[in-house]
């Protein structure tokens, strides 16, 4: 089974529109070929219009870092998908880690985001991956399984439109990323957890990947991708990793 390799660019709380056009026209210098992999980056929601208006002739893909379960209605402060749609938004992150630590976001959130996101019409990368603690708990596996049952009860899994994201939450920002032989087992893990689609299904690794240890990473059978925090802020370095993506 050949899945296409998806990288994401979650940038986080980083770059307003300003810097965002600057990041695009780098970016859009290089001639590094991504007509056979998927690409997209997710800059903070005010400057989602800029960076689709500036990649709206080209491969590449912008994603949202969050979304609101419900279409519109008394929610101060939140963010409906179907504006995301409007504005042309492709993908959607859910359930990041730092949503979960910081926001208070739950699986039954990540559910229920992730069933109005697929009626819009949006793709999704789910984010699941473990503690520090919980891996030496030996609780690793449990934890991710547990976040992808939660997550996809009630919903069909479309490896069109689901990947999953293996973030373990001692990688992320921290430069130590997993060793790719243990990405590897929890990738592997997770794809058997995903039923007779999981083959199909990408599953992608995140968690300080670097141009450095990128194409390590993505040499692994089970690891379709990445979705890169740090590393996506400089155009230099993100282009590096989709390079590394062309040499696996
Ligand atoms: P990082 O972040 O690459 O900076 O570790 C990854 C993420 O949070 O998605």
């Amino acid at each position: 089974m050949m899945r296409k390799f998806l990288i994401g660019g979650n940038w986080k709380m980083y770059k307003g529109a300003r810097e965002t056009e600057e990041f695009i026209n780098t970016l859009k210098t290089s001639k590094v070929d991504i007509s056979d992999i998927d690409v997209f980056i997710a800059p903070p929601f005010t400057s989602l219009p800029v960076a689709i208006e500036l990649l709206s002739n080209s491969n590449y893909a912008v994603g949202a870092q969050n979304m609101f379960w419900e279409e519109e209605g008394a929610y101060t402060g939140e963010i409906s998908p179907v504006f995301l749609k409007e504005l042309g938004v492709e993908w959607v992150i859910l359930g990041h880690s730092e949503r979960r630590i910081y926001f208070g976001e739950t699986d039954e959130g990540v559910r229920k985001k992730l069933k109005t996101a697929l009626r819009l019409g949006l793709n999704v990368v789910i984010c699941i991956g473990e503690t520090e603690k919980e891996r030496e708990e030996g609780k690793a596996e449990e934890i991710v399984k547990r976040e992808i049952i939660e997550a996809l009860k009630g919903a069909e899994v479309d490896p069109e439109r689901i990947a999953f994201a293996y973030e373990p939450i001692w990688a992320i920002g921290t430069g130590k990323t997993a060793r790719p032989e243990d990405a590897e087992e929890m990738h592997r893990i997770i794809r058997g957890s995903l039923g007779n689609k999981g083959e199909e299904v990408r599953v992608i690794y995140g968690g300080s990947v670097k141009p450095h240890n990128a194409e390590e990473l993505l040499r692994q059978d089970n690891i379709d991708g990445a979705l890169i925090g740090g590393a996506s802020l400089d155009p230099v370095s993100f282009i590096e990793i989709i390079e590394a993506v062309r040499r696996v």
